[in-house]
């Protein structure tokens, strides 16, 4: 019924069967590595006095906590409101002998949270992250980790956007961006409320999931100022054409290329989704260590470091179609986007498109030309 395996250097007893009751799900193993590696780069800089404490709010067969404790070293807190996740909790943590840094609980997570001021919050839901996300805001510290994987309303797919995160996205080409920044925008409400703010660390989409690695800053000044990184894009479905603007007031009820009426997603977080500086240490600690899942998770951070902060992106396949014409590769496009005098550069988020600060119209003149 269980069997022992390995992810990173961590042993895990997982069931042999997904079970939602003791859940192991091992296409998240990418991710665990990555977090693995982001906690590690974070914990660096604390000062070294402090024994900061994560929490693992929802954790299932408990591997994510389990690994943090015992491959970065730090004290977790590990909890999961089942009793048989709870179980194999305890099994998972002695199976690595961490009784003296990792503490299993079978406790609501909201309740747990709020019992103390965590340094780390981890919530890795099943679907949406917002029943958790005001008790996780209201309690962090200094770093948050949430995964989202109801992609379809955060991305605009289905309703759901509005009523659950309070915010309308659009069904674009770049709908995976626009449901991170729709993410980010609600944690960032969530946190301005408790008078801290949000500076995205590492913010990531794979074919299923969306994680936001952050760190929480404290003051009310920060948290004013955060809110201002919040604003909307106008997008023309006719064209292409899309426009970020920081007020809705000042928003073109028409395309500024060829006229249309465009639709207005929002309110996303607009700022940077990433810190380089961050996204460069993740990376090396990725390189050192013994990881499942080590060189397809270097690949998205090196994506993410050399990706424009720029709110959306273009597939250049779906305009070559409009166009008629074969898609040529990305790399000549991006180089004659810097040719022209744009900025550049490929996204994680697809490996069909293209960020850069060319409008649609120019886009397509270069795409006519290659
Ligand atoms: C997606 S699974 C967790 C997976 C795990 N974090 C991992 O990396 O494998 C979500 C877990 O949340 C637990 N859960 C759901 N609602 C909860 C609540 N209110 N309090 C605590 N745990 C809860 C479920 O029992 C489930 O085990
Ligand atoms: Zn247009």
């Amino acid at each position: 019924m269980f069997s022992e395996i390995k992810e990173g250097t961590t042993k895990i007893i997982v069931p042999e069967q997904l079970k939602r009751s003791m859940f192991y799900n091992p296409k998240m193993e990418l991710c665990r590595d990555i977090d693995v590696a982001s906690v590690s780069a974070f914990a660096t800089a604390l000062p070294s006095r402090q024994q900061p404490i994560y929490i693992d709010a929802l954790a299932g067969s408990g591997v994510r906590g389990v690994r943090i404790a015992n491959e970065v070293g730090m004290c977790v807190h590990i909890n999961d409101r089942s009793t048989p996740a709870y179980e194999l909790i305890k099994r998972n943590i002695a199976l690595n002998s961490l009784e003296e840094r990792a503490c299993a609980y079978n406790e609501n997570a909201n309740i747990l949270i709020l019992q103390t001021r965590y340094e780390m919050v981890d919530l890795d839901p099943f679907g949406s992250p917002v029943p958790f996300l005001d008790a996780a805001c209201k309690s962090v510290r200094r770093l948050l980790l949430v995964t989202a994987t109801d992609t379809a309303p955060l991305c605009g797919a289905h309703t759901g956007g509005m009523r659950k995160y309070g915010a309308k996205p659009l069904n674009t080409d770049y709908h995976t961006e626009m449901a991170t920044r729709v993410l980010l925008g609600a944690v960032t409400r969530d946190l301005c409320k408790y008078d801290k703010a949000i500076q995205p660390l590492l913010s990531y989409s794979t074919a299923h999931f969306i994680r936001i690695i952050a760190r929480v800053e404290r003051g009310a000044k920060r948290a004013d100022a955060c809110m201002n990184r919040l604003g909307f894009i106008a997008h023309c479905f006719a064209c292409g054409n899309r426009c970020v603007c920081s007020d809705m007031l000042d928003l073109k009820r028409e395309c500024t290329v060829c006229g249309a009426k465009v639709r207005i997603a929002g309110p996303l977080y607009l700022h940077a989704i990433k810190e380089n500086a961050f996204c460069e240490q993740v990376h090396d600690e990725l390189g050192k260590r013994e990881l499942g899942k080590k060189s397809e998770a270097m690949k998205i951070v090196d994506t993410c470091i050399h990706e424009l902060d720029i709110p959306y992106y273009f597939e250049h396949h779906a305009i070559c179609k409009v166009l008629k014409i074969p898609p040529p590769p990305i790399a000549s496009l991006i180089d004659a986007l810097r040719s022209a005098g744009f900025h550049a550069s490929r996204t994680h988020f697809s490996d069909v498109a293209v960020k850069t600060d060319a409008r649609i119209d120019a886009i397509k003149d270069i795409l006519m030309r290659l």
